[in-house]
């Protein structure tokens, strides 16, 4: 799976386009495709959830994913008033309230009133209906009846601007999100609000997630459009980056083929459960510490390459041996083709 872009996405983005809310940023759709597809390709086990839903955009891009996917036993749970959005509090803060108190207002759009029928349409329409349940109703009101029948979610999006509205929904949804599964806070940057109830709902709980912004562009300019954490003990934006490496792995190496991860045998489930590892260096299979020189580097490299194994590679928090062994290097950049090298890792083809 490659990570997605813009690009890759615009002709689903069309599509969902009039069915998204003006705000929610194309940038934010494209990260809400990405944990689609990462959860999927990591397994992690739930349902998605998105409360707030207006005319349905984000749950038809999520339930078009398990369609692409052809995955059935997963289901996207819209969970909405459908009546549009209740009132605003002093502490939702002054934007807000300006936002809700002016219809003429761009933003106002009948104060996000979309009818349950109108949703269930669409649905219908796209061909997503089976992978689609509705949750009609306020909040406070049905998550905790029904979020039995939600069960565990690996994906949870909150995008229902008020604080009231968050804290319902964290408080009623949050402990079943899975470990490694999302919650994506789409107006953290929007409503003073809705970042008060995060930071209640974290600080009461002790919880220490750490949330990452979803950046994208705005006139030239980076501009956080929204915000999400993982649930577990990961830091995002590291596993991220340990997933895209295992997909540089994934593309260059073959199934069940070998190749010398240096120096970050911790990283090896991470980054392909396919592919073996060998660290380096290695004696038996086991971690056999770091080469004394540059000659001893080279001389493992080559024992190993003649044992069969084809690939040499770097992973970022690695990248330092290049700079302190640099005979080695030197000898890998002169002998054998870089077949990758990007900010994350770094691979020597030493096939003949
Ligand atoms: C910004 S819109 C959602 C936009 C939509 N997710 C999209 O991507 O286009 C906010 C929605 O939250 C719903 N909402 C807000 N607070 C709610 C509450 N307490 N109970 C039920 N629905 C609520 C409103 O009805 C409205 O449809």
């Amino acid at each position: 799976m490659a990570w997605l872009t813009a690009r890759d996405l615009a002709p689903t983005l069309e599509v969902v386009r009039p069915f998204v809310m003006p705000p929610v940023s194309a940038d934010a759709l494209v990260d809400l495709a990405n944990l689609v597809q990462l959860v999927l390709e990591q397994r992690v086990p739930g349902d998605f959830v998105e409360c707030g839903v207006w005319r349905g955009g984000g749950g038809l891009l999520m339930a078009d994913f398990l369609r692409q996917a052809g995955i059935r036993d997963r289901k996207v749970w819209l969970c909405d008033s459908f009546q549009g959005m209740p009132p605003v509090q002093a502490i939702d803060g002054p934007i807000a309230i300006a936002e809700a108190s002016d219809p003429d207002s761009p933003l106002y759009v009948d104060n996000s009133r979309v009818a349950l029928e109108d949703v269930r349409r669409t649905a219908a329409e796209f061909g997503l209906s089976a992978y689609i349940e509705f949750v009609p109703g306020w909040f406070h009101e049905t998550l905790p009846v029904q979020r039995d029948r939600i069960g565990p979610i690996a994906i949870l999006r909150l995008d229902c601007d008020w604080y009231a509205s968050v804290r319902a929904c964290l408080d009623n949804l949050y402990d079943q999100v899975v470990d490694g599964g999302f919650v994506v806070l789409d107006d953290y940057f929007a409503y003073d609000g809705c970042a008060i109830a995060v930071h209640e709902f974290l600080g009461r709980r002790g919880l220490a997630h750490r949330i990452e912004s979803v950046v994208g562009d705005w006139g030239g300019c980076e501009y956080p459009f929204s915000a999400r954490f993982r649930k577990g003990e990961m830091n995002p934006k590291w596993e991220r980056r340990a997933y895209l490496a295992g997909q540089d792995i994934a593309s260059l190496i073959q199934p069940g083929e070998a190749f010398i991860l240096v120096d970050e045998q911790q990283l090896s489930n991470k980054l392909s459960a396919t592919r073996r590892a060998l660290p380096f260096l290695e004696r038996d299979g086991q971690y056999w510490g770091r080469p004394v020189d540059d000659a001893t580097a080279i001389q493992e490299l080559e024992r190993l390459r003649h044992a069969g194994t084809g690939w040499m590679v770097f992973v970022w928090p690695a990248f330092w041996w290049l700079e302190s062994y640099t005979g080695l290097h030197t000898y890998l950049r002169t002998h054998f083709r870089c077949a990758l090298e990007n900010e994350r890792l770094i691979a020597f083809d030493l096939r003949p």
